[in-house]
């Protein structure tokens, strides 16, 4: 598949630190690319470069073959990059109907929003049935897919995710993993950053692993799964 979203040599960090040291990420079209590593890596920092809330100072940023180094965050939404940020961040006031409706904000995605609620539902039938209630008050797996559902709402053309499985129960995780490989399989595009590394090679399609700012392998999910050194450093295998 075409590459959809790629970082190129990006630099980037914060006031003196420089965190990203020259990453080159490639995400293709319809797949899920997962990227892992060890705390502190640079994996957030790379998702924040890749949806412009993060400007690089080398190197760039292309989305569908056109450079958007310099488009800011918000240009980035309306051109399809879409970030659900580690830790859900739903506003506890608004029910979850009202939040879905509000991830359709952007001039392209406002159109059609009604059925795309409803496609949503579908997707977690648990948010059809919790539809009335304020979002703070969802158990944490259910606000994990609340946010993955309002990002979809913007009709993302790539869905970035920071940590989607954190501190979710087993199962709940196992229920956002699922609904990431549908989602992947009705054609969305999808980078995901995860701490659990065996989940996200599971139903990745490619991975990187990043070390100290820097991408120290890639290759298909599969291989790397299998692969001793990462089955020791990252699977404790
Ligand atoms: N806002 C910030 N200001 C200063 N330093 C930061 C900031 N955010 C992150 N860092 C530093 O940048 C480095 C990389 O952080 P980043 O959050 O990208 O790592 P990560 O791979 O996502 O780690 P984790 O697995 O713990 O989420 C770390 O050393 C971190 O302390
Ligand atoms: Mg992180």
């Amino acid at each position: 598949m075409p590459t959809l979203l790629e970082a190129q040599g990006a630099c980037a960090g914060y006031g003196e630190i420089e965190v990203l040291g020259g990453v080159d990420v490639s995400i293709a079209a319809g797949s899920i690319t997962a990227v892992i590593g060890s705390n502190g890596a640079g994996k957030s920092t790379l998702m924040r470069s890749l949806a412009g809330l993060l400007p690089l100072r080398r190197g760039s940023i292309r989305f569908d073959g056109v450079d958007v180094t310099a488009r800011r965050a918000h240009q980035r939404v309306s051109d399809g990059i879409a970030l659900v940020p580690e830790g859900r961040l739903v506003f506890p006031d608004f029910t979850v109907a009202e939040t879905l409706r509000m991830g359709a904000f952007t001039p392209r995605s406002r159109k059609g929003w009604q059925p795309r609620v409803e496609k949503m539902y579908e997707l977690f039938p648990r948010l059809r049935e919790r539809r009335s209630t304020q979002a703070g008050l969802l158990s944490g797996g259910e606000q994990q897919m609340l946010a993955l559902a309002r990002g979809l709402m913007s009709l993302p053309r790539v869905l970035l995710l920071d940590e989607p499985s954190l501190g979710l129960a087993p199962a709940m995780a196992d229920e956002v993993f699922t609904a990431l490989r549908a989602i992947r399989d009705q054609g969305m595009t999808i980078g995901v950053v995860e701490q659990n590394v065996y989940a996200a090679l599971s139903i990745a399609d490619t991975a990187y692993v990043m070390e100290d700012g820097h991408v120290v392998r890639h290759g298909p999910a599969a291989a790397l799964i299998g692969d001793p050194s990462i089955r020791q450093a990252y699977l404790g295998l």
